[in-house]
């Protein structure tokens, strides 16, 4: 090889192998406000990207749905117009129909409930499934705890007192069949629409998670709360497939480890904060009660009606046999 071509060759290697991968600052978009189980996750996963990348990476949070509605984000990242965003799975269910076996009505009765079936190899294979079905990757997972009823007009203990309000629930099927099957059709709005709603008495009430209500300050504009526990409600942490490829090995292997720090970073505020929000929440002025008989009528009415409409979307009742077998339950 003459002289000029082996310089040409050398120069070329060596560039290939000095120039690091560029410094990257990432746009989380976060459907939640600060103090919420989301915005836990987030900085769970900034903190851990900086230091794992020894300050090379960073990520910014943009709170409160200001990139945009939950589900709306999904198609920005799908694109890749959007890095990142933290979002209630419910919304994630219409774009990836499996990831739904996490939404079915009373299937996951438990915080460690939630965390051994997202981080076993049914979380794994959701993942997947949501890379190519909706083009984007759940590298964490945010544990936000029962998805309790709020309204503003009168304590609900029983099917019957449930009659005759206007309830708010996500554009999400499995959610919408479970408030018919106890016997009122709710109203699907965007998550970024419903303070608004509440506030201004289109819908008399919707269901969220004690973190998220009072993150939201949703108090200010609801009254009462009943324990239903029909939903435990994740949020996962999604990254842009397309932005996830354009990484090297090393930084995808950053992101993964980040992510796992800020699954846990959840964990450990929905266990330390859950009970003190609570409180908060009386504080406030709310009235929380149980629904009576252990909401034995709630969850027959819906495990009955809403699991088999939905056996094929998730993937067939083997899949939700999987699931149950993997938290000791019996399966259907
Ligand atoms: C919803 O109700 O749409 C979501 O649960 C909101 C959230 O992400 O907290």
């Amino acid at each position: 090889m003459k002289l000029f071509s082996k310089l040409a060759v050398a120069a070329f290697s060596a560039t290939l192998i000095a120039t690091p991968a560029a410094a990257k600052n990432f746009k989380v978009a976060v459907g939640d406000s600060g103090g919420s189980s989301q915005e836990a996750t987030g900085q769970g996963f900034v903190k851990a990207l900086e230091e794992l990348s020894d300050g090379k990476h960073t990520a910014t949070l943009f709170l409160n749905g200001q990139l945009g509605s939950e589900q709306d984000t999904v198609n920005e990242a799908a694109i890749g117009t959007l890095d990142m965003s933290i979002l209630a799975i419910n919304n994630i269910t219409p774009f990836s129909p499996s990831v739904g076996v996490f939404t079915l009505p009373y299937v996951i009765l438990s915080l460690e409930d939630a965390e051994k079936l997202t981080q076993g190899p049914i979380g794994a294979e959701l993942t997947e499934n949501t890379i190519e079905d909706a083009g984007v990757r759940i590298v964490a997972w945010t544990y936000t705890g029962f998805r309790v009823l709020t309204n503003s007009k009168k304590p609900v203990k029983s099917v019957a007192d449930l009659q005759g309000l206007v309830i708010r629930v996500p554009k999400n099927e499995i959610m919408i069949e479970t408030y018919k099957s106890w016997g009122i059709s709710p109203t699907p709005m965007a998550w970024s629409e419903t303070f608004a709603g509440l506030q201004t008495k289109v819908v008399d009430g919707q269901d969220n998670p004690y973190t998220t209500i009072n993150a939201m300050k949703f108090y200010e504009v609801q009254k009462y709360v009943t324990n239903l526990r029909y939903i435990f409600s994740i949020e996962p942490l999604i990254i842009s497939e397309q932005v996830f490829q354009e990484l090297s090995a090393e930084d995808q292997d950053i992101i993964l480890k980040a992510g796992e720090a800020a699954t846990e970073a959840s964990a450990t505020f929905l266990r330390e904060k859950e009970a003190e929000i609570k409180n908060i929440l009386i504080e406030e002025g709310m009235e929380i009660s149980d629904p009576e008989n252990d909401e034995a009528e709630f969850i027959e009415l819906a495990t009955k009606a809403v699991w088999p409409n939905f056996y094929e979307s998730i993937g067939g009742i083997e899949k939700l046999n999987a699931v149950l077998a993997e938290i000791g339950r019996d399966p259907v």
